[in-house]
């Protein structure tokens, strides 16, 4: 009974899962999660990535960006936005195939003059996204960078960006 109640449960959460993204089509190249459940490999892959990329910031979903962006990214951690972000190589390996491997297959994602894109935050479909979000909202000590999605984004950690799940602080929810 239990084992069964767990069960019907897990397949609630996977059909739920399913459905959370479903309505997000015009986000086509934006979508954060991935469809295929991680391998038992990229369970810790992904775990070396939230360690490791989450010291600074949040840890971005992979499927913000496509391959290359990653690819430049993780070549240069020594020049990272003004920081040095270098890790032991072993594992700036693993964790560049695991952005690789989920990255997003849109290679139209580009920075706002048409470059590889380093940043989510200046690819024109998300600078198209946030064009209505004032200065002020941005600048504040609460939030400081639109880098900071999850100031704003309250599930952002989890790979949700929905509207009703927005509340910018000072400010509140998105209507
Ligand atoms: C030592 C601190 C530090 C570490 C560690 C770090 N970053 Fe960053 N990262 C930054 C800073 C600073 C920025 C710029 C943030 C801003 O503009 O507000 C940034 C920005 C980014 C951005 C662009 C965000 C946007 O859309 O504007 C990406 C992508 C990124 N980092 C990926 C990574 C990855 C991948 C790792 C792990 C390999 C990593 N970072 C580790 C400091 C760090
Ligand atoms: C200052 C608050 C704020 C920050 C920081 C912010 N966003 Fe947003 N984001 C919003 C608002 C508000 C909207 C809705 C805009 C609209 O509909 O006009 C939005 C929309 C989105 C959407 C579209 C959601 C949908 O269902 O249409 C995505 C995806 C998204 N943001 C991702 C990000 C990512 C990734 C970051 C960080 C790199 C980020 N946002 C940073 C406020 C923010």
């Amino acid at each position: 009974m239990k084992t069964l109640w767990k069960v019907s449960l897990a397949a609630a959460l996977l059909v739920g899962g399913v459905y959370l993204y479903a309505d997000d089509d015009e986000m086509e190249h934006a979508r954060p999660t991935q469809s295929k459940p991680l391998s038992k490999q990229d369970q810790s892959a992904a775990a070396l990535y939230k360690k490791e990329c989450r010291a600074c910031h949040m840890a971005y979903q992979p499927s913000f960006l496509p391959k290359r962006s990653w690819d430049k990214t993780m070549n240069r951690l020594d020049n990272h936005f003004g920081t040095d972000a270098t890790m032991d190589p072993a594992d700036t390996k693993t964790v560049k195939n695991y952005l690789m491997t989920y990255a997003s297959t849109n290679d139209r994602i580009t920075d706002m003059r048409g470059g590889v894109a380093l940043r989510i935050s200046q690819t024109s479909h998300f600078v198209r996204e946030h064009r209505e979000i004032s200065k002020k909202m941005i600048t504040q000590s609460a939030v400081k960078s639109i880098a900071n999605c999850n100031a704003c984004h309250t599930k952002a950690e989890a790979g949700s960006y929905r509207e009703r799940e927005i509340n910018i602080p000072n400010y509140g929810r998105w209507e």
